[in-house]
């Protein structure tokens, strides 16, 4: 059975005191959460204080980009190991932003979830088509090709893995997928993956939803067979907002 797992990406919002206010807040609100895994990717500059205001709950924490070299003379990046001394567990790869602002391909995605698996962080590995892509029919195509490049040939425990769905078009835009488009690419995803690894390993990974997902649509999400959590941006920077969305996953499945 696949645990649910909310995962909240802060992108490039909140600085240090905001962060650790967040966590104030929060974290009385989820205390008794028992069912839904739950991941907090701040800015790097926020994950100093976001360990230690999460040290001894149940909300893990996630990075939202890294590179994949262990060190070197790479200014600006952020290795696997020194995500992993920073505490995070999760971290997010291939996210759409990355891709289509900052130039992120897939052979990028691929290094990146290579070097996150062999030291140990839990890739979120995001796919997901553009609107154009969607009105040509190539929704499948490109998710399949951003599946296989990113995975092809790794080796990996089908826990260790999360992918989250998020149809460009749908991020901070208010427009959600449809619960049916998204239990379709989701199934359509899986079934991905049994193809690259095996029938047993796919029906062990998790699959999110992402884009545009609120305290008053995520439960329709969380009630498809293959949605297995989700993927959250702007409705996760308030506490009270994400922790409804918790409470949701808390009582769906
Ligand atoms: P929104 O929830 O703001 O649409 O963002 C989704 C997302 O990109 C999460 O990674």
């Amino acid at each position: 059975m696949r645990r649910l797992l909310i995962a909240a990406n802060w992108k490039m919002h909140k600085v240090k005191a905001e962060a650790q206010q967040f966590a104030v807040e929060f974290l009385p609100r989820v205390a008794a959460v028992e069912k839904v895994d739950m991941v907090i990717c701040p800015a790097f500059t926020g994950l100093s204080v976001m360990n230690s205001a999460l040290a001894g709950s149940r909300v893990m924490l996630g990075a939202q980009n890294m590179y994949w070299e262990a060190q070197g003379a790479f200014t600006g990046e952020v290795s696997a190991a020194m995500l992993i001394d920073a505490g995070c567990r999760y971290v997010i790869i291939g996210h759409s932003e990355r891709r289509h602002i900052l130039g992120e391909n897939n052979f990028m995605v691929h290094k990146k979830l290579a070097a996150a698996l062999e030291n140990g962080l839990k890739p979120i590995l995001c796919v997901g088509e553009t609107l154009q892509e969607r009105e040509n029919n190539l929704a499948m195509q490109v998710v399949q090709e951003q599946l296989q490049h990113a995975l092809a040939g790794l080796d990996f425990e089908p826990e260790d893995v999360v992918i989250a769905y998020e149809p460009v078009w749908a991020i901070g835009t208010g427009i959600n997928a449809s619960y049916h488009d998204a239990q379709e690419m989701a199934l359509f995803i899986r079934r991905g993956l049994a193809a690259l690894s095996s029938e047993e390993a796919a029906s062990k990974i998790r699959i999110l939803y992402g884009g545009s997902v609120k305290a008053d649509n995520i439960d329709k999400f969380l009630q498809q067979p293959d949605i297995d959590g989700a993927l959250i941006g702007g409705a996760s920077l308030e506490p009270a907002s994400l922790a409804a969305m918790v409470g949701v996953g808390e009582h769906v499945k």
